[in-house]
Order: structure tokens, then C-alpha cells, then sequence
């Protein structure tokens, strides 16, 4: 092993040492120096999702973090190449933001079921069935949608952002439960109209207006799971994403963005966790406490996000892909939505 995987093997061992097997560390450290040096070759920057698998997350990203966060970071980057560990609506925001970049997606395929579940035709059709009412549209759309909204939010700034537009009613897409959630949060009346048509009637007391997608991850924990966990392991803390049903965020002890998942362990004094979203980020958790104790409930796993490898990270790279490209004109009216977010913050 040359002197630079070295180096990068041992503070993976450091960190990784309980997680992930030497063989693997040392593999993963040669691809870590040859994704250096295509970095600084490239002029490139790349962002690492919180849900990136542990050897990537702990070695090659410039910036960690969630949805919000690495926004922010690719807004603002003076590299010439963004590289994306996320899936692809993450890296599509990166472009809107900034376009003069080359904007690269390591697995061409790494898509998301909550982007997938609505269309730009389908807001424009509840724009025109509820006119006037302003959209907000969660991060996780593709950038035509984003373009048919007025503001975009995440999962750790979606309450604000319904709240930034002192509307009686807002229509909130596309997520079932996140807006569930933040109809509960906020203490407003929801109701689906793709879902239920006959409740569309009246609108008289309804403040929210929303969507029937879901993910395909979080939607898949139950409150029966939190209940066996808890009688197993009574002392547990049971963290949850709010795109976990209402149900479910109800039964946990909070419920948060990757980020500030990541924040409540770190600041907890509990002994033990079971945090219910995308299972590597409980293994980085995990790592980046070595002394609390992390639960696992892996059976459910994003095949989006772990089609990301540093393989493919070295490849897009060397190969210039995969690249993303938004049309300008959608760009522009997508960086309106995504900006007014950025600045509520
Ligand atoms: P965060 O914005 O909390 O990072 O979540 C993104 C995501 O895709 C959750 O499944
Ligand atoms: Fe999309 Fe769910 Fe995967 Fe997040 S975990 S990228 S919301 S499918």
C-alpha cells in the first residue's frame, strides 16, 4: 500500500474499525487516494449525503450533511465540478443553484420515489383546480416540478416554510406524510384530494392541500416495530424521519432531518438508539459515537442512495458522468422556488 492509502486506511481504521472489516478498508483507501487525485485534477468538489455508505462518507466528501445543507454548500461552491453522493433531485438542485458548474451524478439510475410520484402536468392541473393557493414543494421533485412551485422546502425547514407564506391554505407536495407531519406540527387541516375526492369539497377549513406520494423507505417502518424494539430494549431512543407515517413519528421520541437526527444523538445522553431511516446513516451515527449504542433495523435500505459506491465516484470522474443538465428556462423559474427557501433557511 502506497504511503496516501495508507494514511487514509488507518484513520478509517480509527473510525471504522468496529463497522467495517480491514479487507474492505483496505480496498476502499487505494480508490480513496486515486478519487483524491482526480478531485484535484478536475478542479472538483464533491458532497456526500448523510446516508452515503460509511467508508465513502468518512473519506472523500468536501461537505456532508442533508438535503439543506448541501444546497447551500453547491450554491456557493468556486469549484468547476460539483460531484453529487446523493441521488439524482439532489443533484439537480446543485445545477438550478448553480449552472455555470458541471454538475456530475455517480450512478445514472440513482432516482426516488418521492420524485417520481408527481409531475409538472400534475401541478399544473391542482394549480388550475385550486387557483391563488400558493405551492410548497419538498426538495425531493425533479426540477420541472420545482418550477411549477413557489417554494421549495426541506424536511428541516417545511413547518417555517408553510408558515414564511401567512396563506390560509397551502398545497403541499408531494409527500403524504411529511405533510401529514407538519399539519400536525403546525396544528392545520389536511386533506388529499388525489387520495379522497369526496372530502375535496369543501375547503372552508382546510390549510393544507396534499399529495399521495410516499418513500418507499420510511413508509415501511410501523409503530408495531417501535413497540418490539422498546420492549426488547426499554431503555432505547427511537429517532424517526418525518417521512415516517404520522403514526409512527407520533410513537418516537423525535423526529427530525438527517441533520438534526445526527445532532439529537450526539447531544442525547441515552445508552442506547434506533434510528428509523436509510440504515447507513446509523452505521455513520455509529461511528461518529463510539460510546452510545446504535440499534439497527436494516431490512429496509434505499436502493437509490447505495447505488452510490466510490467505484463509481472514481468513474465519474475519470469519465466526465454522469452528467446533469436542467433546461435554462426551467432552471430559472426552478432557482425562484429553491432561492426562497435558501433564504428563509
Ligand atoms: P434530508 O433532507 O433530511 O437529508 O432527507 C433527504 C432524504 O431523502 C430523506 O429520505
Ligand atoms: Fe427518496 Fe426515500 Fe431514498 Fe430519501 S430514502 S432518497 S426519500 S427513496
Amino acid at each position: 500500500m502506497n504511503p496516501e492509502a495508507q494514511k487514509i486506511y488507518e484513520e478509517m481504521k480509527e473510525k471504522l474499525g468496529k463497522i467495517v472489516p480491514d479487507v474492505e478498508l483496505a480496498l476502499k483507501a487505494e480508490i480513496a487516494v486515486e478519487i483524491n487525485q482526480l478531485k484535484q485534477e478536475r478542479n472538483a468538489v464533491i458532497m456526500g449525503h448523510n446516508y452515503m455508505e460509511p467508508v465513502l462518507f468518512n473519506t472523500i466528501p468536501d461537505y456532508k450533511g442533508d438535503s439543506l445543507d448541501l444546497s447551500r454548500k453547491a450554491a456557493t461552491t468556486d469549484k468547476e465540478l460539483i460531484v453529487f453522493c446523493g441521488v439524482r433531485f439532489m443533484a439537480e438542485t446543485a445545477k438550478i443553484l448553480n449552472p455555470s458548474k458541471t454538475v456530475l451524478l455517480p450512478a445514472e439510475k440513482a432516482g426516488c420515489s418521492l420524485a417520481e410520484s408527481i409531475t409538472a402536468e400534475d401541478v399544473r392541473a391542482l394549480k388550475k383546480k385550486y387557483p391563488g393557493i400558493p405551492v410548497v414543494t419538498y426538495v425531493n421533485t425533479y426540477a420541472d416540478v420545482k418550477a411549477e412551485s413557489d417554494i421549495c422546502c426541506t424536511s428541516s425547514n417545511a413547518a417555517a416554510v408553510v408558515d414564511s407564506l401567512n396563506s390560509d391554505t397551502v398545497i403541499f407536495l408531494p409527500d403524504q406524510y411529511l405533510a401529514s407531519n407538519v399539519a400536525n406540527e403546525t396544528g392545520k387541516h389536511i386533506i388529499f384530494p388525489s387520495l379522497n375526492p369526496v372530502e375535496d369539497q369543501n375547503l372552508l377549513d382546510v390549510q393544507l392541500i396534499g399529495w399521495h406520494g410516499r418513500c418507499e423507505v420510511h413508509e415501511k417502518f410501523t409503530v408495531e416495530d417501535i413497540r418490539s424494539v422498546r420492549e426488547q430494549f426499554p431503555d432505547v431512543l427511537v429517532l424517526t424521519h418525518p417521512e415516517c407515517s404520522p403514526e409512527v413519528v407520533q410513537a418516537s421520541d423525535f423526529s427530525g432531518s438527517t441533520n438534526a437526527m445526527i445532532k439529537h444523538v450526539q447531544e442525547s445522553s441515552a445508552p442506547k438508539y434506533l434510528v428509523l431511516t436509510e440504515c447507513a446513516m446509523g452505521d455513520n451515527i455509529a461511528a461518529a459515537n463510539p460510546h452510545k449504542e446504535m440499534l439497527r433495523l436494516c431490512m429496509v435500505r434505499c436502493p437509490h442512495m447505495n447505488m452510490i459506491t466510490m467505484e463509481d465516484t472514481r468513474d465519474a470522474l475519470r469519465y466526465n458522468r454522469y452528467v446533469i443538465e436542467v433546461p435554462e428556462e426551467i432552471r430559472l423559474k426552478a432557482f425562484q422556488a429553491v432561492d426562497r427557501m435558501i433564504k428563509i433557511g
